[in-house]
């Protein structure tokens, strides 16, 4: 075991978030445009070869575990292929996936067999109808069928994300958090961020966590609960007296939580980017492809990491869109 690399203010940073694709099946209306965004050129791409590399250099300076993102990563072709080959990198513990769960019905038993050990779900609607609204795209997507397609498959703990917007889906905050009293699932309701070119999504559609609580607190006695076992985020959970999932929130917009931040990402064309926020990445594409060592440029990155992001200062605007950064 090597021990963990921290970064300059004492964070250890053992997960990686890699984006396989910028492009999305979906246009969310929080996430991107609706004609779409400029997508990357292939060869602008790293091929799965090339970002297993980059993990083998990274394991042994520390990296334990992986979320594989986009836009969407299973529209990228034979994704349980990459699963494969990062399972065999050794040092690696628990790869996770995020998804808009479209395709996981067809696809959840071949990621299991690869590897994967567990999904986050995109569900901002349980109504067919305001889900193809908010998505922009009608794909016949149905979250129940996903979320048991996950169940089946083990790709187990499964959570399942929903950005709260008020006016557009809040008033179905309370139907989702029922779904864990029939479901072992891990619902979180995320702060809505007001970012990229979202000028129709506005403050005034920030649903506070604190609100959505109170509205699943009519449900009945909400305890705090460690949530599901395996969680490397922010996110603070409750259990419904009695439900088999807990119900958790990711505060972005009221509260910070940089100081317990242990991820950096890597975008779909080799940048490594340790905040979310703000423009600094390191390029790490054109040094693998020139066959230089990576590991210098990630323990430099660390360096860098910032130790706090100006969002609830900074507010809207001038942010790269989340499916090109990975969520
Ligand atoms: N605000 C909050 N969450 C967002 N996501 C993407 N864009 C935003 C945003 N503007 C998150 C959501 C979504 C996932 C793909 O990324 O959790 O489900
Ligand atoms: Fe696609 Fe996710 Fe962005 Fe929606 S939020 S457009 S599913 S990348």
């Amino acid at each position: 075991m090597t021990s963990a690399l921290r970064d300059q203010h004492g964070r250890s940073i053992e997960y990686l978030r890699i984006s396989v694709t910028d492009r999305c099946n979906f246009r969310c209306v929080y996430c991107m445009p609706a004609e779409g965004l400029p997508w990357l050129p292939k060869q602008e791409i790293l091929s799965y070869e090339e970002i297993v590399a980059v993990v083998r250099q990274l394991a042994p300076l520390g990296l334990r575990r992986l979320r594989i993102t986009g836009g969407e990563p299973t529209i990228r072709p034979d994704l349980p292929a990459l699963i494969a080959q990062l399972r065999a990198v050794d040092g690696i513990e628990d790869i996770a996936l995020s998804t808009n769960g479209v395709r996981l019905p067809e696809l959840a038993p071949a990621l299991r067999t690869a590897g994967l050990d567990r999904v986050n779900i995109s569900v901002d609607s349980l109504r067919p109808e305001r889900i193809a609204a908010i998505a922009r795209r009608n794909l016949g997507f149905q979250p129940e069928r996903a979320l048991e397609a996950a169940l089946a498959a083990g790709l187990e703990p499964v959570k399942l994300n929903m950005v709260v917007m008020r006016g557009v889906n809040d008033d179905e905050v309370v139907e989702v958090a029922e779904l864990t009293r029939r479901l072992a699932v891990h619902v979180r309701f995320i702060e809505l961020m007001p970012v990229g070119e979202m000028a129709h999504l506005t403050d005034a559609h920030i649903v506070p966590s604190a609100e959505v609580l109170a509205r699943i607190a009519t449900l009945g006695a909400l305890a705090e609960d460690p949530g599901p076992a395996r969680g490397n985020g922010p996110a603070r959970y409750l259990r419904i007296s009695g439900a088999p999932g807990t119900v958790g929130v990711i505060t972005p917009m009221t509260h910070t939580y940089c100081g317990s931040c242990n991820r950096v990402r890597l975008t779909a064309d080799g940048r490594l980017r340790t905040c979310l926020y703000g423009d600094h990445e390191v390029n790490l594409r054109d040094p693998l492809r020139r066959g230089d060592p990576l590991g210098p440029l990630f323990v430099q990155a660390l360096a860098e990491k910032p130790l706090a992001h100006e969002l609830l200062s900074l507010r809207v605007g001038g942010l790269r869109a989340l499916s090109e950064v990975g969520g």
